[in-house]
């Protein structure tokens, strides 16, 4: 077992993380800041985040007014309202910032930023750098710290548990890519792994996304809530064994895509007066009620009505993608489904990301502030990850006294191919009982068929520990999920 001591430890490389890193090193530039990622460090939820970030320039009061209840009203009136506030009141600031970093938004002809619309918002207010938006802002974070001498990276590194005295976290004990074990011990420990999308067989998150995070700060005792509000994206590319989904951005129906059933309706104004454009929670349920309806495996997005040299200037990624396929959209509809997307919930942490358990962080998906409610309104997750890294990073940083840390498992991966335990099987159980739609029976059902997955004792490499930290999130969503059946 080996040791290493850090100021801060940042587990995740996407935009909550990097951008922590970045400005607690503006702040601080003599700590010691590492960022672990399981992974490569590109892979991750940031990347693939088309849209863009809803954020409110104007300081005039009805524009903050309009941003703050369109969040309320998507959020079902369990979003909290002073946290809401503060987030949409700083937005322009941490944007303004990426900006000053390098990272490029859109502009109109005039010059000025590019604002679009998506579903539930009541007027174009979201930045975007063509369908490519949270890869520019990766991108432009990662070029940033690269300027730093204080901030390392270390790649293929999986975290296996926090390290706790009494109450408080005192760093984290990793499997290295060597299949070495190491205690990172850290006077600050950040949790931002992102969301749980892999627990179903259909999701728009990279493989990564297992809930690391939410499992290991759980087994500490961590408080988590609001489990079951798994929100679902209604339009991901239906594509038979693609793993995760290609994401049709809700930009493309913000700027006009209309959503159809198999006889060609636009089915969305029977569910909603907003039509396509009804928040994510409306959408998705109508096309999975229509699909169960028809007996239909999808249904269309219809943009044959674009001008689709803008289109693809608009949305490069996803018209390259459906000439891939060849699917020639000025005649043909693309065929989407709902998928699994964004946790709304997570660990509870007050309005400067810190947990309940003392000197333990944690920031953007993973993270329960009170933002998101029991829907998410579109655009504005990468916008609460900006605001509440910005927020914990001005925490006053206090050094703790390393105490010598000493794990009593040494999970070691001797290259010994272990029995494998299917994460097939937990999606399968999630998939079908804890989806879109939800009966007491279903839940009671993936309860006991959870509770009777074999877990590995000593996990030592990483199908092993993402299975048991996909159990434990499963469980969470599952008993929320039953907490709040109505
Ligand atoms: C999208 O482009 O539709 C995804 C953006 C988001 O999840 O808010």
């Amino acid at each position: 077992m080996k040791n290493d001591n850090v100021d801060v430890v940042v587990l995740g490389g996407g935009i909550a993380g990097l951008y922590y890193a970045h400005c607690l090193s503006s702040h601080h530039e003599k700590l010691d800041i590492l960022i672990l990622s399981k992974d490569e460090l590109a892979v991750c939820n940031t990347r693939y985040a088309q849209g863009g970030v809803a954020v409110t320039f104007d300081p005039v009061f009805s524009e903050i007014e309009s941003h703050v209840q369109d969040t309320l009203n998507a959020g079902r009136g369990l979003c909290d309202e002073r946290v809401v506030r503060f987030v949409v009141e700083e937005g322009k600031e941490q944007i303004q910032n990426l900006m000053n970093l390098g990272t490029s938004f859109d502009r109109n002809i005039d010059g000025e930023l590019d604002m679009v619309k998506e579903g539930g918002h009541s007027s174009n207010r979201i930045v975007h750098a063509k369908d490519r938006t949270g890869l520019e802002i990766q991108n432009s974070l990662m070029r940033a710290l690269k300027t730093t001498n204080n901030v390392r990276f270390r790649s293929s590194c999986l975290a296996l548990d926090l390290l706790m005295d009494e109450d408080a976290c005192l760093g984290v004990q990793v499997l290295n890519k060597d299949g070495d074990n190491t205690i990172i011990s850290a006077s600050t420990t950040v949790i931002a792994t992102g969301g749980i999308g892999q627990l179903y067989e259909v999701t728009t998150n990279p493989s990564v996304a297992t809930g690391d995070g939410i499992a290991m700060a759980s087994r500490a005792g961590a408080k988590i809530q609001d489990m079951a509000f798994v929100q679902f994206h209604p339009t991901a590319l239906y594509e038979v064994g693609r793993t995760p989904s290609f994401l049709i951005s809700e930009a493309v129906r913000g700027h006009g895509a209309q959503l159809r059933n198999e006889d060609g309706e636009a089915f969305m104004f029977q569910y909603d007066p907003r039509g396509s454009l009804a928040t994510r929670d409306i959408v998705s349920k109508a096309i999975f009620l229509e699909m169960q309806r028809s007996a239909f495996p999808y249904v269309w997005l219809d943009v044959r009505h674009f001008d689709l040299v803008e289109f693809a200037e608009l949305f490069p990624t996803i018209s390259e993608k459906c000439q891939s396929l060849g699917l020639n959209l000025s005649k043909e509809m693309i065929p989407v489904v709902p998928a699994a997307h964004y946790l709304c919930g997570g660990i509870v942490t007050d309005n400067k990301g810190r947990t309940s358990i003392p000197n333990l962080l944690c920031l953007g998906e993973a993270g329960r502030t009170g933002m998101h409610g029991a829907n998410r309104l579109a655009s504005n997750s990468l916008l609460e990850a900006l605001v509440f890294a910005a927020r914990a990073a001005r925490l006053p940083y206090e050094r703790k006294p390393i105490s010598s840390v000493q794990q009593e498992s040494d999970h070691r991966n001797e290259g010994v191919i272990s029995a494998t335990f299917d994460i097939a099987e937990i999606k399968s159980i999630m998939s079908n009982n804890a989806g879109i739609e939800r009966t007491l029976d279903g839940l009671q059902f993936a309860q006991m068929k959870l509770s009777k997955l074999k877990q590995p004792q000593m996990p030592s490499d990483r199908n092993e520990v993402e299975f048991i930290n996909m159990i434990e999130v499963a469980r969470l969503v599952v008993e929320d999920a039953l907490h709040n059946l109505d």
